[in-house]
C-alpha cells in the first residue's frame, strides 16, 4: 500500500476513495499545516497531496529522497519550487478543471459588480439603519454595461471572464497576454493591446497571470497612474502580482476609482490602511469557494494520484518534462 500525505482535510467524498486503496494520512487540525508537522509527513509518505499554502521548498523536497510524487490542490502552484523537483523527478500536478474555472469567472464579476456598484457600503449603510427613504444621489455606482474590460493574462479563467463580459454583459473585451489568440479574438470580438494601452483605456481591469518572476508587481504604482481615474482593478489571481502598498496609496488618493481583491501580497496579512478604504471590496481569498469547485478540485487531486500510481501520466501534470528523463 502506499503512503499518502494530506496536509488538510479536504471536502467530498475524493479522500475516501483514496483510503479504500492507499494508506491515508491527514492533517488533522483545521488550520495550515506547521512547517515541522509538513517535514514530518512528508518523510513518512509516497506521495504528498498539498495546498497552496504549503511552501513546498527545496528543504521540503529534499525531506523525503523517495517522494512519487506531489498533487497541489490548487491550479495556481508558485507554492513549489517545481524547477527543484523536475530536477529529483518528481511529477507535479494542479486542479485545473472546469468548475474552478467557472468559479473563479464569477467570483470575478462578484467583485466587480460589489465594487462598482457600492454592494457592501449599501449593506453596511442599510444595516446601520442609515437609510431614510429614496434619494436620486444615494450611493451612486457605475454600471458595467457598455464598459471596456481590460483582461491581463488569457488563459481559461481570463478566457470564462471574456466570454461573461462579451456575451452577458455587453462589455467590449481587450487583453494583453505573453501570446496572442487570434481564435479568441475572433469569437468574443476582443482586441489584442499592449499593456500600456490596456490600462490607459480600461473601466475594469482583471487580472488573471500566474505568479512568475515576470508577473510579480505587474501593476505597481507606475501602472495604477495609467489607469483612468475611473477605472476599477480587480484580482483573483495572485496576491504578489499587484504592489499592494502602492494600490492602496492610488486608491486613498483616488488615482483609481475603486477595486476588488480576493488575493494579497503577502496573505493572510493585508497591507496597512486597506480595510480603512471604501473603494475596495475585499475577500479572503475564496473565488474557488464554491461547493462545485472545492469538490472538483479534491477528485482532480486524487485522480492525479491514482494516475500517477497506476503507472500512467496524470492529465493535469504541470511539469510534464519530467516524463523525459524521469523513471518514477
Ligand atoms: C487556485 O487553485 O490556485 C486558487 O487560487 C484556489 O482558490
Amino acid at each position: 500500500m502506499v503512503k499518502i500525505f494530506v496536509t488538510r482535510n479536504l471536502p467530498g467524498e475524493a479522500i475516501a476513495k483514496l483510503k479504500k486503496k492507499h494508506t491515508v494520512q491527514i492533517y488533522p487540525k483545521d488550520k495550515v499545516i506547521p512547517r515541522k508537522k509538513l517535514l514530518k509527513g512528508v518523510k513518512w509518505c509516497d506521495v504528498l497531496l498539498c495546498l497552496l499554502t504549503d511552501k513546498i521548498d527545496k528543504e521540503v523536497i529534499d525531506a523525503n529522497p523517495n517522494l512519487k510524487m506531489i498533487s497541489n490542490y490548487a491550479v495556481g502552484f508558485n507554492n513549489i519550487d517545481v524547477k527543484y523537483a523536475t530536477e529529483k523527478g518528481i511529477p507535479i500536478t494542479n486542479t485545473p478543471g472546469q468548475a474552478i474555472v467557472d468559479a473563479v469567472a464569477e467570483h470575478t464579476f462578484a467583485l466587480m459588480l460589489a465594487v462598482s456598484k457600492r454592494v457592501v457600503e449599501a449593506d453596511t449603510f442599510t444595516r446601520k439603519k442609515k437609510y431614510r427613504g429614496w434619494s436620486p444621489t444615494l450611493l451612486m455606482g457605475t454600471e458595467l454595461t457598455g464598459k471596456t474590460l481590460g483582461i491581463i493574462g488569457l488563459g481559461r479563467i481570463g478566457t470564462g471572464v471574456a466570454e461573461r463580459a462579451g456575451h452577458g454583459l455587453g462589455m467590449k473585451v481587450i487583453y494583453h497576454d505573453v501570446r496572442r489568440d487570434k481564435k479568441f479574438e475572433k469569437k468574443y470580438k476582443a482586441q489584442f493591446v499592449p499593456l500600456n494601452k490596456l490600462l490607459k483605456n480600461s473601466d475594469f481591469i482583471t487580472l488573471h497571470v500566474p505568479l512568475l518572476k515576470s508577473t510579480r508587481h505587474l501593476i505597481g504604482a507606475k501602472e495604477l497612474k495609467m489607469m483612468k481615474k475611473t477605472s476599477f482593478l480587480i484580482n483573483t489571481s495572485r496576491g504578489p502580482v499587484v504592489d499592494e502598498k502602492a494600490l492602496v496609496s492610488a486608491l486613498k488618493k483616488r488615482q483609481i476609482a475603486g477595486a476588488g481583491l480576493d488575493v494579497y501580497e503577502f496573505e493572510p496579512k493585508l497591507a496597512p490602511g486597506l480595510t480603512r478604504l471604501q473603494n475596495v471590496v475585499l475577500t479572503p481569498h475564496i473565488a474557488s469557494a464554491t461547493i462545485e469547485a472545492r469538490s472538483e478540485m479534491a477528485w482532480d487531486a486524487v485522480n492525479n494520484i491514482l494516475a500517477v500510481l497506476s503507472g500512467k501520466k496524470a492529465a493535469k501534470t504541470v511539469n510534464p518534462e519530467v516524463y523525459k528523463k524521469n523513471n518514477k
